[in-house]
């Protein structure tokens, strides 16, 4: 009998990567606002910005920490005022989002952002939906809109905030935390997570990003959050590690976001290894690609290169990201059957 050859010993690496289906469950719209919009729509709309050309900006793009980025970003997103900006900010990331195999996409805003320079909620939430919708309707990605609490605020702007969403309720799937975490423990925004929980929206918020363990027992004690957003700071505490990973409360990781801000360098002491290992819920995912240079595809294949990862762990890591979205249950288990192919289809 001949020689069946079994198994193929190369495959190419991001070929592979981008037929995976995937979810992006980490991923702030401001945070992909590419510097040709950004200048464009400044231009646009009268606003003045310190950059003359698209090479001012990406040289301004060298971050210290998180609170280096954030000044960046929040004037960045000071270029976007009508509802055409948000449509069209939001639209141009699920393009690229389609183009990677992105099946479903939970993306965050920051309606604080806005209103605080006089941009109404409504103005904001009706571009991105429109956006959302028209992706679903023509690009083949499902969307969840999440909205953020900027938590260097105080909490009554948050409540305030989630008050402006309750007309919007149907079109905003949950609720998160973001901004400079350190000084501003989950603890600040107890009443107001309890509040939107009890409207139905899911909770999530970023946790031991640059913050302790101790950010993120209180962000699932207090916040009762169902995912944690980064949680790289949750490996120095055993008690929170086994907890996390016994509960399988998913982690959304962003490797080129923990590089570029200098959370995780260099990037082969990314733990997604260790998190796997430790039979936790660990993601990939993009945070503010416009800014950390790499958007979904990219940050797989950065973290495959360098951590040697295998087609194994790669297809488990997409199976994580669709496990750990909210899509309903037999949508789930059909991309799972794809991502299966896909893995098949290498040998
Ligand atoms: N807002 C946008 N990106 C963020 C991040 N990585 N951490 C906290 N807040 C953010
Ligand atoms: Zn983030």
């Amino acid at each position: 009998m001949k020689y069946v050859k079994m198994y193929k010993t190369k495959f190419d690496l991001l070929e592979f990567i981008s037929k995976l289906p995937k979810a992006e469950l980490h991923l702030h719209l401001e945070g992909t606002l590419e510097p040709e919009m950004m200048l464009e729509k400044a231009k646009k709309n009268g606003v003045k910005l310190p950059y003359n050309s698209i090479e001012d900006v990406k040289k301004a793009y060298r971050f210290k920490d998180l609170q280096s980025f954030l000044d960046l970003y929040y004037l960045g997103v000071s270029s976007l005022v009508d509802e055409d900006d948000f449509f069209d900010l939001a639209y141009a990331y699920f393009k690229k989002a389609s183009s990677q195999n992105v099946k479903r996409a939970e993306v965050f805003f920051d309606p604080q952002a806005h209103t605080r320079r006089g941009i109404d909620f409504s103005t904001v939430i009706k571009g991105i939906y429109k956006a959302a919708k028209k992706a679903e309707d023509e690009l083949n990605v499902s969307v969840g809109i999440i909205m953020s609490f900027l938590r260097d605020m105080p909490e009554s702007s948050a409540e305030e905030t989630l008050e402006q969403a309750l007309q919007y309720r149907k079109w905003i799937i949950g609720v998160g935390l973001d901004s400079k975490e350190l000084g501003n423990p989950p603890s600040k925004f107890e009443r107001v997570f309890k509040r939107a929980r009890e409207e139905g929206f899911i909770a999530v918020a970023h946790a031991g990003e640059e913050g302790p363990a101790e950010y993120v027992w209180e962000a699932i004690k207090l916040l009762k959050v169902s995912r944690i957003d980064h949680g790289y700071h949750i490996l120095d505490d055993p008690t929170l590690t086994e907890k996390v990973s016994q509960e399988k409360i998913p982690l959304t990781t962003c490797p080129l976001s923990a590089l570029k801000l200098n959370h995780i360098t260099p990037l082969d002491k990314f733990p997604i290894k260790t998190m796997l290992k430790l039979g936790m819920i660990p993601t990939v995912n993009s945070d503010d690609p416009a800014y950390f240079g790499g958007y979904l595809n990219e940050n797989y294949y950065q973290i495959a290169k360098v951590l040697k990862l295998s087609a194994s762990d790669l297809a488990t890591l997409a199976k994580y990201s669709i496990m750990a979205s909210y899509i309903q249950y037999d949508k789930k288990v059909d991309l799972f059957n794809i991502v299966d192919e896909t893995y098949c289809e290498i040998f």
